[in-house]
């Protein structure tokens, strides 16, 4: 058998690569939409404390095991002893859900960058509905199914190309393009009268949401938690699988601080220039994801003449965003197929493992992109309406209780952390933090703060992740 498994053409590719993949709905709808919900300030400031103590060392664990053994989630876990194999086995069926529900609301961005283009040439892109949009098309299951397949179809296209001609050929331009565009509606939307408030928002040392009994300390904590580990994506071995294609001359310290910091900055960013824009335009910041679709689209109508180019400028760049990040997932699941393949002696069919994958994923994805995200009324119900819940009518209020929410939730909310903290005990007291420190030096540099990290991978990541299990059994229970 003579398969080549496949390697990153260059540092700077393979961070285009894995900061693409961090980067995504999750940044530019998540963390602004979380933000807005938890106090803003108060969230930020518990986000970058998650990030150093546990996003950080996360990633150096998984980019390290991922490098040494040259193998996905599943092979790693699998070249260490068998007995792991399920959290490998977690890894890849959570990174399947994350791809289906991903990939709907990911063909939602496409309709409205569609919509937008139409605009510009003079069309009605909209369908006479304006900011109304958004019902209308989570009950037009013809386009949702449409572009959700759209959507899927670009994502293997370039997961199909392989590491280094479709994964990193694609980043390295669209992560450079993404950035500018960002760059540039934040200067367009700074000079919007009334941006201002929306920065104090989120630069304002204010902490007052602790008290608020709806949400409190462990409630801002959770969401940032979450959001974390869905941002920098740790704990679905993704990571894993990216570290495996990369050569052993890389410094893997010096990656592992520059992919959440890029990441960081460019959630801050979208904050930046979708704060500012709500406070302009009198939009409430805490609306979820119902911001990307309603409010911004608002936004963009009241802008005047520029606002159908803005607003396609948006949505392309979120659909750059989200097809970085989707190809990741899927490139996740191919690995894991394709590494099974060679430790059977057998010879792997790229293509043919890829489609494999999107077409579970598109059966997946298919009540997610059914069920008008849980408004209720829809062609499939959502999950909680299928065990015989009221759903409170139609309108987008019942957001909570769509598939997307339902799988996100066991993604998220269950697979991701305790991936993370299967790692970190595993790394910190079986296999012992000196195989990081090894598989770091091989390239000749000198592994910085081993202290620390051992400290982290023992200790801090362990008690803080139990800390989250804790805080949602408390909103379980509630
Ligand atoms: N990090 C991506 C985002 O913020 O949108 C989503 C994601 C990609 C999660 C890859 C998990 C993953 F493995």
């Amino acid at each position: 058998m003579d398969y080549k498994r496949g390697q990153w053409g260059s540092n700077f590719g393979f961070l285009m690569a894995a900061v693409g993949s961090a980067v995504g709905l999750g940044n530019i709808v998540g963390f602004p939409y979380k933000m807005g919900k938890n106090g803003g300030f108060a969230f930020l400031a518990i986000y970058l404390i998650l990030t150093a103590l546990v996003g950080i060392v996360i990633m150096l664990g998984e980019l390290a095991i991922g490098r040494k053994t040259g193998k996905g989630i599943m092979g790693a876990y699998l070249s260490f002893s068998k007995k792991y194999a399920w959290i490998g086995f977690l890894g890849v069926f959570a990174g399947l859900l994350i791809l289906s529900f991903y990939c709907v609301l990911g063909g939602m961005v496409t309709r409205y960058m569609v919509g937008y283009l139409m605009q510009i040439l003079g069309m009605e892109g909209f369908a006479g509905q304006g900011s109304n949009f958004l019902e209308y098309l989570l009950y037009d299951y013809d386009s949702m199914l449409l572009y959700f397949f759209l959507f899927m179809a670009v994502t293997v296209a370039i997961v199909m190309g392989g590491i280094d001609k479709g994964i990193e050929k694609f980043a390295s331009v669209a992560m450079p393009a993404l950035f500018f565009i960002l760059l540039f509606i934040i200067v367009y939307i700074a000079f919007q009268p009334g941006a201002a408030a929306g920065y104090s928002f989120m630069f304002k040392p204010d902490f007052s949401v602790f008290s608020d009994p709806e949400i409190g300390f462990w409630g801002v904590f959770k969401a940032a938690a979450g959001q974390m580990f869905f941002s920098l994506s740790l704990g679905i071995g993704c990571m894993i699988t990216y570290g495996s294609y990369l050569s052993k001359n890389e410094n893997l310290q010096k990656n592992t601080i520059i992919i959440p910091l890029a990441d960081t900055i460019i959630a801050l960013m979208s904050g930046m220039a979708v704060m500012p824009a709500c406070a302009a335009f009198g939009v409430a910041y805490n609306k979820g994801p119902v911001l990307l679709f309603v409010s911004l689209q608002t936004i963009f109508e009241n802008m005047g003449t520029f606002g159908n180019l803005i607003g396609f400028m948006f949505y392309f760049l979120v659909f750059i965003a989200s097809v970085t990040s989707s190809i990741s997932l899927l490139e996740l699941c191919t690995t894991f197929q394709i590494d099974l393949a060679i430790s059977k002696g057998k010879n792997p069919n790229r293509k043919k493992i890829s489609c494999m994958f999107a077409l579970l994923a598109l059966i997946l994805g298919l009540p997610a992109a059914l069920d008008a995200l849980g408004s209720g009324n829809a062609l499939i119900p959502a999950p909680f309406e299928l065990l015989g819940y009221e759903m409170g009518g139609a309108g987008y209020a019942m957001w909570n209780d769509s598939w997307y929410d339902f799988y996100d939730l066991i993604a998220e909310g269950i697979v991701m952390p305790l991936g993370a903290l299967s790692l970190s005990v595993l790394i910190g007291w079986v296999w012992k933090t000196e195989i990081i420190k090894n598989e770091c030096e091989l390239s000749g540099n000198r592994f910085i703060g081993y202290r620390y990290y051992n400290f982290c991978f023992k200790f801090v990541v362990p008690i803080i992740l139990s800390l989250i299990f804790y805080a949602q059994l408390l909103d379980f229970f509630g």
